[in-house]
């Protein structure tokens, strides 16, 4: 009598052990769906990799998709001053886009380092590294295969106060020629007041480089077909960086006064592109680095779309601001909102540290070390002008 009660006790507990285990390694592998969180199926890449959809939604019905191949967003819709809710982010049509090379970096997060580094190399505490040269000689955006191409963990966090995305992403030691293993957390958060904040984290068990951003263009019209000149946009940076041919920082830092890249009292983006000017030149428009006056998580950016009245504020508190005017869009894919994406039709404010840090001693370093924490955060802020 005593045993079986015994036994049925051990029983029990094996039981109770099994299906908590179970339930735990659920929770690893399967993506939760929440309220405002939904998870549906995207695509399968080429590596066989079957990627997820994460559709998040605030209380006014704003939304933002995210994959988990580069923890791309692959939309976010933003209200007009009627209240018309419509995507104002660059992407592709076609999933397999997006797989194989997103030659544009649409939405991708990137990494290990954000913009160029010169001749694909640096030497850091006495020791030279070769990193993926894949822009002329340079490397732009971590290197081929960046991180805007890797397979991110994602999790949804639960009991946070709006929804927001956990992304984990692992490069190993030596990846694209980097040192150290780098572990990288990225949240995405969708908050109540219509705005995207992103934050990143990142460690490292040999010191290195690291300069994470993220690529999305941005077209606040809703019309993908129509270009972004007539976007009215401010800066609060009295400085550039002044660039060679290849796009490389000649380590000048140039007063944007009396120049086309004055931004600091809001203008169209398109009043000024196109003067005789040799930095204009080099950049095909706009693809330049502001140096951003202030420090801390301040307001950097304001661009504003009369038409739609819509208003995108940007915060950070990097140092810095790539403003690209999407010259390289060349109209080879199709758009969301039909036709194809043509020069000019979107922009980037990536907001990141200098380009070629790890070359350029005069810049604020990337340098992170074992034992230090990578911490940066970026808001997009969305809202209407009447
Ligand atoms: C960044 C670079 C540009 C270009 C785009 C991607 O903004 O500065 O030169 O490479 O990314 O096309």
């Amino acid at each position: 009598m005593r045993k079986t009660s015994i036994n049925l006790i051990i029983l029990f507990a094996v039981l109770c052990i099994f299906g908590c285990n179970k339930k735990e390694n659920q929770s690893k592998t399967q993506p939760e769906t929440m309220e405002n969180i939904q998870v549906s199926d995207y695509g399968v890449t080429s590596k066989g990799d079957s990627i997820k959809k994460y559709t998040l939604t605030n209380k006014n019905g704003m939304k933002l998709e995210v994959i988990n191949f580069g923890g791309i967003i692959t939309s976010l819709t933003a209200p007009d001053k009627n209240g018309k809710y419509e995507d104002v982010v660059l992407g592709f049509t076609k999933p397999e886009d997006y797989f194989n090379g997103n030659p544009y970096y649409f939405g991708a997060l990137i990494g290990r380092y954000g913009n160029r580094i010169a001749n694909a190399k640096f030497t850091l505490e006495g020791k030279s590294y070769d990193i993926d040269k894949n822009d002329g000689p340079n490397s732009l955006h971590g290197g081929k295969e960046g991180f805007h191409t890797k397979f991110w963990n994602i999790e949804p966090v639960k009991d946070a106060k709006f929804p927001t995305l956990k992304l984990t992403y692992t490069s190993a030691d030596g990846e694209e020629g980097y040192p150290g293993k780098l572990t990288t957390t990225v949240f995405y958060t969708l908050t109540d007041d219509n705005t995207l904040e992103i934050s990143y984290e990142a460690e490292t068990d040999k010191p290195t480089v690291v300069n994470l951003t993220q690529h999305s263009y941005f077209n606040l019209s809703g019309n993908f077909t129509k270009t972004i000149t007539d976007h009215e946009l401010q800066i609060n940076a009295d400085k550039f960086l002044s660039v060679n041919e290849t796009l490389i920082p000649t380590g000048e830092q140039k007063l944007v006064k009396g120049t086309p890249f004055d931004f600091t009292v809001s203008k169209p983006i398109g009043k000024d592109i196109n003067s005789n000017d040799d930095q204009l030149k080099k950049g095909k428009g706009y693809d330049h680095n502001w140096i951003l006056n202030g420090s801390g998580l301040r307001s950097i950016a304001k661009v504003y779309h009369a038409e739609s009245g819509r208003v995108m504020e940007v915060l950070t508190d990097e140092p810095g601001v790539q403003f690209y005017s999407g010259n390289f869009l060349d109209g080879k894919f199709d758009t969301k909102t039909g036709g194809k994406n043509e020069f000019r039709t979107g922009f980037c404010l990536e907001t990141q540290h200098f380009p070629d840090s790890p070359n350029q001693t005069s810049f604020p370093s990337t340098e992170l070390k074992p034992g230090q924490k990578y911490q940066s955060k970026t808001i997009y802020k969305f809202s209407v002008k009447k």
